[in-house]
């Protein structure tokens, strides 16, 4: 039987930390809020620690605990398949979950290597043929002042695009004494700084803009070359000593990627991404400069889009604050009344409805 004649899409996720809870929260939400042909199941959750594990389902809302995703994927009871790991574990979980017949979300970075990517790509061809619908956790195309800012490019509101300009800044390791955690390991990362955000800020301008990177320039820069050990580490946060580990081992990835890049159709761009902007957090920012207007976004003003409008009488022209709260607004309809604000996890509930969306309905 399929998940629309079933009415009901049964859901397995593979790590519980960071996007474990945030996809959970998504998991729970997404259908007491989207009205969707099929109502979400949260089936089981795998982990490698059996009582940590336990302690994730009851916390997030999971039925089940696991602690061998191979066993998760063998289930003849589960319909989709969301990876919340590192990267090292998304091409092998993604290509056996997509043999068996799972529909796959697949957090972000895609893979550590080109290689794996294209053998996700391979797997994922080869699924759709057989009706199974793949995802890759870019959740900030999401936010509705992101996905307005891409219908006003693609209805020529702003013309022909000629700039875009987007940063992704955080500050979390300038302390060299932050541990050794798995974003600072290539074989677990695959990259830092660039694979990490800046992948973030690839997909949102080539989402905003459909123009694709055609070519780079670069420089990448390492700031700290040796951390001690992590005790403990989860999402962005870690600790050293404490029992565990002592010593320290060597950072094999980017801190900081900055590039250049020509975009398919004649814009050029430029990309900064870095984990040492001291006292930026999480800040992501995009503007789009086209012909007859001007587009930007910042994170830390997630419900806001600024818009310039060069079609406007000249002694009436400037950039506006558009509130994206109205129900005529992408997602927005669902939440709240308008100037009702949400918030950076509604992205990924928007993310589950998209995702609902394609398996139920089959756009891509
Ligand atoms: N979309 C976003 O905005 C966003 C934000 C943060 C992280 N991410 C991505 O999400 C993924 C996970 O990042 P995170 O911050 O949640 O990391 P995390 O360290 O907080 O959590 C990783 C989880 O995976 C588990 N795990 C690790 N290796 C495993 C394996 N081999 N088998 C089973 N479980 C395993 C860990 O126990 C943990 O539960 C990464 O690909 C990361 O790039 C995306």
């Amino acid at each position: 039987m399929s998940v629309r004649d079933s009415g009901e899409l049964r859901v397995a996720m593979v790590g519980y930390a960071f996007m474990g809870a945030a996809h959970s929260q998504a998991w729970r939400t997404v259908n007491r809020v989207f009205d969707l042909p099929v109502r979400a199941r949260m089936v089981a959750v795998a982990g490698r620690d059996a009582a940590k594990v336990s302690a994730a389902a009851d916390q997030l809302g999971w039925q089940e605990a696991m602690t061998d995703w191979r066993a998760l994927i063998a289930r003849d009871d589960i319909d989709v398949i969301d990876i919340c790991t590192p990267g090292d574990s998304h091409a092998e979980i993604a290509v056996a979950a997509l043999a068996a017949g799972k529909h796959v979300l697949c957090e972000k970075p895609l893979a550590n290597t080109v290689t794996e990517a294209e053998s996700m790509v391979e797997a994922a061809v080869a699924a759709r043929a057989k009706g199974f619908r793949t995802m890759c956790g870019y959740n900030y195309r999401r936010v509705p002042a992101v996905a307005l800012m891409a219908d006003l490019v693609a209805a020529g509101r702003i013309g022909r695009i000629r700039h875009v300009r987007a940063v992704y800044l955080q500050d979390w390791i300038v302390n060299p004494q932050f541990p050794l955690v798995w974003r600072l390991q290539r074989e677990r990362a695959g990259s830092g700084a660039l694979g990490d955000i800046g992948a973030h800020i690839v997909d949102l301008t080539q989402f905003v803009t459909r123009q694709f990177i055609t070519g780079v320039s670069s420089v990448t820069a390492t700031f700290v070359t040796e951390r001690p050990l992590p005790a403990e580490a989860s999402g962005l946060s870690a600790s050293a000593g404490n029992g565990g580990p002592s010593g320290t081992g060597p950072v094999t990835v980017d801190d900081a990627a900055l590039f250049l890049a020509r975009l398919s159709g004649g814009a050029v761009a430029t990309y900064e991404a870095t984990r040492f902007a001291t006292g930026r957090k999480n800040a992501l920012r995009v503007e789009v400069n086209g012909s007859q207007g001007s587009l930007a976004f910042d994170l830390e003003r997630l419900n806001e889009l600024e818009f310039y409008d060069a079609t406007q009488p000249e002694a009436e022209q400037g950039f506006r604050r558009i509130l994206v709260t109205e129900p005529a607004h992408p997602y927005m309809s669902a939440w709240w009344p308008p100037g009702h604000i949400i918030g950076y996890e509604h992205s990924f509930t928007h993310q589950m409805r998209d995702l609902i969306d394609a398996i139920a309905n089959g756009p891509d």
